[in-house]
């Protein structure tokens, strides 16, 4: 069960050819993309992803997302979809055909969540930490890394994955050059120690999360005092409990880093998630 949506606003089979083969999101991972979990026909977080794509977009030197025309397939992907009452909803910017006009491409693209991912929000997960190779320092210096971007090119963090699950875990945490702590490779690391939630800085490289984001604004609400700050390796270990956050992972629970078992994090667990859903109830 997939909806394919085109930015030109068509619908488009989602088992057909819509792409030249020279188009550079495909040649050379060049565009932008986003997940955005939608549950019961409403997308959660929409604006703040659709502000990450003009945000990614603007770092890449792409054409500004026609934000009114991101709306209209979007809706049009909702109203179509007829599948499970989660959807995973892919919006996908790439620099369109080499040597085309440069018109960029655009599509949005619903699909169900994977058993993966479900598995893993209700068992938790074992973790590796994964050496990504860069100072924090760099970002500010070095703006083609494109650090902090949601690009297409993502093929170093499906590695990461891959590493992982050939290493006894299902889930990877990026480690600075200088040992503080990123983020997954398609999540943010959130901690949890008393009533003080915490995760790592965007200028640090990472993605500003759209789900920590949620998690945190309720969080405030119920009086916890959350902090973006630098983690350390101790940080993880020595918390009360170790998350990551995704828009289709929601809030999964950390229970086994580097094969070491962490403290029971189950009924802290439950608790965030109900926070995190609290903001869509
Ligand atoms: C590298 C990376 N960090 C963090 C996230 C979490 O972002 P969000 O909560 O907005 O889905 C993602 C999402 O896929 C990601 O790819």
């Amino acid at each position: 069960m997939r909806v394919l949506a085109m930015l030109d606003g068509n619908l488009a089979d989602p088992e057909g050819r819509h792409l030249r083969v020279d188009d550079l999101g495909l040649m050379r991972g060049d565009g932008v993309f986003e997940t955005v979990l939608v549950v019961d026909g409403v997308p959660r977080e929409l604006g703040p992803h659709l502000d990450r794509l003009e945000r990614s977009a603007a770092m890449l030197e792409l054409p500004v997302p026609d934000r009114a025309a991101w709306e209209r397939c979007v809706r049009l992907v909702l109203d179509t979809w007829s599948g499970p009452s989660e959807m995973a909803l892919k919006l996908v910017y790439t620099r369109g055909p080499e040597f085309g006009d440069g018109t960029p491409t655009g599509f949005a693209m619903g699909l169900p969540i994977g058993e993966k991912v479900l598995r893993n929000r209700e068992a938790g997960v074992r973790a590796v930490t994964l050496e990504r190779g860069f100072d924090p320092e760099i970002v500010s210096r070095a703006p083609w890394l494109l650090l902090g971007a949601k690009t297409l090119s993502y093929a170093v963090n499906m590695a990461a994955l891959r590493w992982a699950e050939a290493h006894d875990a299902e889930e990877a945490i990026f480690l600075a050059a200088d040992g503080s702590v990123l983020e997954g490779p398609t999540s943010n690391v959130v901690v949890a120690q008393g009533r003080t939630l915490r995760t790592t800085p965007p200028s640090s490289g990472i993605l500003r999360g759209t789900t920590q984001g949620a998690l945190f604004r309720a969080a405030e609400r119920e009086g916890w005092v959350t902090k973006v700050e630098p983690l350390t390796l101790d940080d993880l270990t020595e918390a009360d409990g170790l998350f990551l956050a995704s828009s289709v992972r929601k809030i999964t629970r950390v229970h086994t880093l580097d094969g070491k078992p962490l403290p029971d994090s189950g009924a802290l667990h439950s608790e965030l998630a109900a926070l995190y859903e609290s903001e869509y109830a």
